[in-house]
């Protein structure tokens, strides 16, 4: 009898190399089983109405239809908690709190920079973007492509120096590019709702590091970022105007990006009549030359 089960766990060793996970047995199999036992059956014939019995049990049949389940991408946002002390420092502390998230970091390619804001604690005007470019995962800073070259002449022509704002971007990495860069365009995707709403924590906190007078949206990618993307269709139906996000007044206008595309004096002077209601908010002098630019 021990020649006959020895034989039959040799089979299922060999059953299980090729995948088998499980046999059924056939009513002449337990029948066989049952008579080797009793010592009335040569172990042969048992391994063979084993084997031929043995079937990989049938996985159940698959539902035609799916659930639909959205499955989210990111974690949730992550909780950012500033430490007591002086402006400097609390923001030495954010920076490394951004720079160390797993989450960013996991999407930033190899010898590319998460991006924190930048500029002067003290600021009146925080201005704020939709996500890094090329450029500024390069650099680690905001706005240092041919947008941010632009801005800073706009902020040139408020009468300020670059260093005399906060500049920061709503995401802390360039959203994957699906986008080829091309002449005139810049070659990055926009970023998804769920990766600005990932992101936020770190503006709120750099915006409550500085306590601005005033935020500025650059573009309708950060206005929803900040608003909300139900919030509006069209940047037309909210830019120039005053809006609300952490407490602070925001106003909402074009992206440098779009006076790249479009070099009009129309556009210009679009984008210079919002910024023109940041400098009066912000008590900035304005002269008349100023008021009649891009006329
Ligand atoms: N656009 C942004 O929103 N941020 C940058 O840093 C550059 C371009």
């Amino acid at each position: 009898m021990r020649t006959a089960l020895n034989a039959l766990t040799d089979e299922l060793r060999r059953l299980k190399t090729t995948g088998i996970k499980s046999v059924s047995v056939s009513e002449a199999g337990l029948l066989a089983l049952r008579a080797v036992i009793r010592g009335r059956q040569s172990s042969s014939a048992v391994v063979g109405n084993l084997a031929s019995a043995a079937r990989p049990i049938a996985a159940p049949p698959m539902p035609v239809a799916k659930p639909k389940v959205v499955e989210p991408k990111l974690p949730p946002p992550p909780v950012v908690t500033l430490p007591a002390g002086d402006k400097a420092g609390r923001w030495a502390a954010l920076v490394a709190a951004a720079q160390g998230d797993p989450v960013a970091l996991a999407h930033v390619p190899p010898g590319k920079k998460i991006v924190c804001g930048t500029g002067d604690l003290d600021a009146r005007i925080l201005l704020i973007g939709d996500a890094p470019g090329l450029e500024e995962e390069t650099e680690g800073e905001p706005f240092v492509g041919p947008s941010g070259q632009l801005l800073t002449k706009m902020i040139g022509a408020m009468g300020l120096k670059r260093s005399e704002v906060y500049l920061a971007s709503l995401m802390t990495w360039r959203p994957d590019a699906t986008v080829p860069a091309a002449a005139g365009q810049i070659g990055h995707r926009g970023p998804t709702d769920e990766e600005m709403r990932y992101c936020l924590p770190y503006l709120r906190a750099q915006i409550e590091i500085v306590q601005p007078t005033l935020l500025v949206a650059l573009g309708s990618s950060a206005a929803q970022g900040l608003l909300g993307s139900s919030a509006f269709k069209a940047l037309g139906e909210v830019r120039g105007e005053w809006r609300e996000f952490a407490g602070r007044p925001l106003m909402v206008t074009y992206h440098p990006s779009y006076i790249l595309r479009n070099q009009s004096n129309r556009s210009k002077r679009m984008i210079w009549e919002d910024l023109l209601k940041v400098m009066e908010r912000a008590a900035l002098p304005i002269s008349e030359k100023q008021r009649a630019f891009f006329l």
